[in-house]
């Protein structure tokens, strides 16, 4: 019998004798590519060959290629096959071979290598594909084997490369089978297993969905490998092969019950196997849970783990001891997951602890929801209450769907999603947006005509260009005139375009006899550069020659909060350790903003220390030196790459001494001399196992000592004291305003005593019943209330009604002692005197408290307190 190992091994070594050359599995974040969030299929990575956007470095290649697909999630466990990640075996032809060799290879493996017994195996093709179809008989298929599917057309998703497919399936017989009299090649029973797939690889579609032929025709193919181990092993579904029991086990073993011994907790099983599989892989390759695009995926693909093992009767964090047996089992294949281990550990383990906190809430709260709505007869949730258990609890909805679906409820998916686009553009207008470029298609297509632009601002800041092309309001424009807010494309610039968080240069465009300010720099998709600019004065014509100018003074600030960027990032590695990662950053002439992975707050110590090494650093006056060097020579001379980040074949390596080496297109001061002081200004958390630091350096750390020495010197004399004193005498008197406090307290209190005496010599009757209706003197609600109690103590039977003036409005309370006397009740008589002052407010029978607005109202509302009693007692 044939190990998972095994069979990715054979599959791969018979197409090397094929031609093929063996590539390791690309990431599960698509490379370049925004049309997919996660590689779904082995073709993924091979778009750009199949489009000839990137000209094929060999003809032929096969793969076993790591695959995450979640439209299925729910069915995961449910069936025998359907899981979230999987690796894919596929071979591939970029414009070399076509079906004639395809076919015929994919047979003989099937047939002669993994020897599956022909009278057990179906072809199906596209229907009009006459052609594959003679393929496959020649190749040896009997022509009643071969049928026509009219969905046997494959693409990776709604635009790309796709075409014509043609599907190998094995019928595992009738006793695995539906029953059902129509059960054939095509149920959706477990009976017949698609094992392999023959893409025909000839189009491409685009937007509009029009399919245009590709250059060449090529072949896409995918096996599954769970699958395939599934047929070869013999067992009746995928998570019985051997790549899934080892998890299977050690998770039954953890909540100690049985694997195969019932059927709800084996479904648990079986989720809880196949999501800790993905969200090892998927942190492997650099994802991090969060709350957009494939850090979502993984974010809910790891709680609902939890979720399932909790379900389980797993209380404690287990993911990490699961991984690592997905460690033990595929490291030798997957290198990444021991690479990574840390990072994956330290991601796992916080974003588990976090989730398995919350869930315990959430749920509770969920519950109630659940327990008031079946009260109702209701069994929708609104979609306000499961964004609030998304945004407070982490919740994933499709989580709060399947926990109501467990009891037979729905969410208002409609109202939730209004919910999560009224949050989301409350946040978009809090974030600062840098004003987009603003594109037009004519603006578009000229920028692709030009291409890219080349720069010459690492060795210059003004230069005599020319202006290629200028639009006013997305309109190409001859000329544009003083007032006016252009986009301009130069022939070459100098001007650094936004990127990498370094914000763009700002300076000068002029002619003789015209300006423009040069307000932001971007570049587009092309590689062109948009100036987004002001005309201040004369008129700009198309064609003509210009002199540019970088505004110096901002591009050496940006410089040395670029190059102190890096000091810092050196900084941190050095005294919290390797696991830092960049993970953004923000430069600008004012300010530096780094982001950074890492799993606690910094102390003062390890921040002081930080500061202290970058300052070391600067004042060494160490040259900064870019070098231009292949990835591959980047990479082993240590240079610190952004995790996930892309990067072409060259690279620019930006070296600070041997203090810092980093891959980074920025532009940066000369020697570290010149960043001048920097200073650290805070460092916060801003998200699980993320940590934001704030600094300055140069001319705004002076800048910021300068207003720091303003205030000393304010407090200073206002103190009277000299600068330095200025932290004691603070203390001092500290001292002294809590020393007064507590005398004021003693005061007050004697105050209160002295009051409540007065007010109990004014004892009035109401029908026979004690009452003491008073403004007093108390500061809040609580003095009031202690006074009401002083006075109760001492008058034993009665009702008391107590107002005071607070910070301009009015506080109320009202006993009414012993409980239940003569039916009155301190709620409803404080709401009636409560509203005489504009207020409202209630209790219990014995005690309530209430606020009013009018202050000038008290009086007339303690006057009334007997008149409303009266009103009560006949009742
Ligand atoms: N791209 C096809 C699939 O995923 C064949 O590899 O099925």
């Amino acid at each position: 019998m044939y190990s998972g190992n095994e069979l990715r091994d054979m599959f791969l070594k018979y197409f090397e004798a094929k031609g093929h050359k063996i590539l390791p599995s690309a990431s599960l974040i698509p490379k370049d590519d925004p049309t997919l969030l996660l590689t779904v299929a082995g073709m993924v990575p091979f778009k750009p060959y199949f489009q000839r956007r990137v000209e094929p470095p060999f003809p032929r290649a096969t793969t076993a290629q790591k695959c995450v697909r979640t439209p299925d999630l729910e069915e995961v466990g449910k069936t025998a096959r359907h899981h979230t990640y999987f690796e894919m075996l596929g071979n591939f032809s970029f414009g070399d071979y076509f079906k004639t060799e395809a076919i015929p290879w994919a047979w003989e493996y099937i047939t002669e290598v993994l020897k599956l017994p022909v009278e057990k195996l179906w072809v199906t093709i596209y229907p009009e594909d006459d052609d594959a179809k003679g393929i496959w008989e020649k190749a040896g298929v009997r022509s009643e084997r071969i049928v026509g599917d009219p969905e046997n057309f494959w693409a990776a998703g709604p635009t790309g490369p796709c075409g014509p497919c043609s599907e190998i399936y094995v019928d595992l017989g009738v006793a695995r089978g539906c029953g059902k009299p129509g059960c054939a090649i095509g149920c959706d029973c477990d009976r017949f297993l698609e094992i392999w797939n023959l893409v025909f690889m000839q189009y491409n579609r685009d937007e509009a969905g029009v399919l245009t032929p590709l250059p060449k025709q090529n072949i896409d193919t995918g096996m599954g490998l769970e699958r395939i181990a599934s047929v070869m092993q013999g067992v009746e579904t995928n998570f019985d092969t051997d790549l899934f029991r080892p998890i299977i086990d050690h998770v039954a073993n953890l909540a100690g019950v049985k694997y195969k011994d019932n059927p709800k907790s084996d479904l648990a099983l079986k989720v809880v196997s196949d999501h800790v599989r993905a969200v090892s892989f998927m942190l492997s390759d650099g994802i991090r849970p969060n709350n957009e695009g494939r850090g979502y995926v993984l974010r809910r693909i790891l709680r609902r783990a939890v979720r399932y093992a909790k379900l389980l009767g797993i209380d404690k964090p287990f993911l990490e001891s699961a991984f690592r047996i997905i460690q033990r089992d595929y490291a030798h294949a997957y290198p990444e997951l021991k690479e990574n281990e840390n990072f994956i550990l330290n991601h796992l383990n916080l974003e588990e602890k976090n989730f398995l906190a919350t869930l315990e809430q959430g749920t509770q709260l969920l519950q109630e929801k659940v327990k008031g709505l079946l009260k109702q007869g209701e069994t929708v949730l609104t979609g306000t209450d499961a964004f609030y258990l998304y945004e407070t609890y982490g919740f994933p909805v499709e989580l709060t769907e399947e926990m109501l679906a467990e009891q037979g409820m729905t969410v208002d998916m409609v109202s939730f999603q209004a919910a999560a686009e009224e949050h989301r553009l409350k946040a978009k207008e809090q974030s600062q947006q840098m004003r987009a470029v603003a594109e037009s298609p004519e603006l578009a297509e000229k920028a692709k005509s030009l291409g890219m632009t080349p720069f010459i601002g690492y060795e210059k800041v003004s230069a005599t260009s020319r202006i290629e092309g200028l639009f006013v309001d997305g309109k190409e424009m001859q000329d544009a005139g003083e007032g006016e807010e252009v986009t301009i494309f130069l022939a070459e610039t100098p001007f650094y375009a936004e990127s990498g968080g370094q914000v763009s240069d700002v300076g000068f465009i002029r002619t003789p006899r015209a300006e423009a300010r040069v307000l932001e720099v971007k570049k587009g998709v092309t590689g062109t550069v948009y100036h987004r600019a002001e005309v201040r004065t004369g008129v700009f014509h198309i064609g003509e020659s210009v002199e540019v100018e970088v505004g110096n003074s901002e591009r050496l600030a940006t410089a040395r909060h670029h190059s102190a960027t890096h000091l810092l990032q050196s900084a941190l590695r050095s005294v919290l350790g390797e696991h830092v990662q960049q993970a953004g950053s923000l430069v600008t002439p004012e300010r530096l903003r780094f982001d950074f992975t890492h799993f606690s707050p910094m102390t003062p110590d390890g921040l002081r220390a930080v500061e202290g090494l970058i300052n070391e650093a600067v004042l060494k006056n160490m040259p900064v030196q870019a070098t231009e060097m292949s990835l591959k020579e980047a990479k082993k001379s240590g240079a610190t790459a952004l995790f996930g980040e892309k990067y072409g074949e060259t690279v620019r390596v930006v070296h600070m001494g041997t203090f810092s080496q980093e891959l980074c297109g920025g532009t940066h001061v000369s020697s570290t001399g010149e960043i001048g002081l920097v200073k650290i200004l805070s460092e916060g958390g801003i998200g699980a196992g993320l940590r934001r630091i704030e600094a300055v350096a140069g001319l705004e750390a002076l800048a910021y000592f300068r207003s720091l020495d303003d205030q000393v010197m304010d407090v200073a004399q206002t103190l009277k004291a000299q600068p330095l004193e200025i932290g004691k005498r603070v203390s001092g008197l500290m001292t002294q305003v809590k020393d007064l406090e507590r005398e004021i307290g003693q005061l007050q209190a004697k105050l209160a005593k002295n009051e409540v005496e007065g007010l109990l010599s004014r004892v009035r009757e109401v029908e026979g019943i004690q009452v003491i209706a008073a403004q007093v003197h108390a500061s809040d609600m609580e003095s009031l209330r202690q006074m009401a109690d002083l006075i109760r103590d001492k008058m034993k039977s009665g009702v008391i009604v107590l107002g005071a003036v607070s910070e301009g409005k009015v506080n109320f309370v009202t006993t009414v002692s012993p409980k239940g006397l003569s039916g009155l009740h301190a709620g409803q008589i404080i709401k009636e005197v409560a509203k005489i002052t504009g207020g409202g407010g209630g209790g219990k029978p014995d005690m309530a408290q209430a606020g009013g607005k009018d202050p000038s109202k008290l009086g007339e509302a303690i006057d009334r307190v007997p008149n409303l009693l009266r009103g009560f007692l006949k009742k």
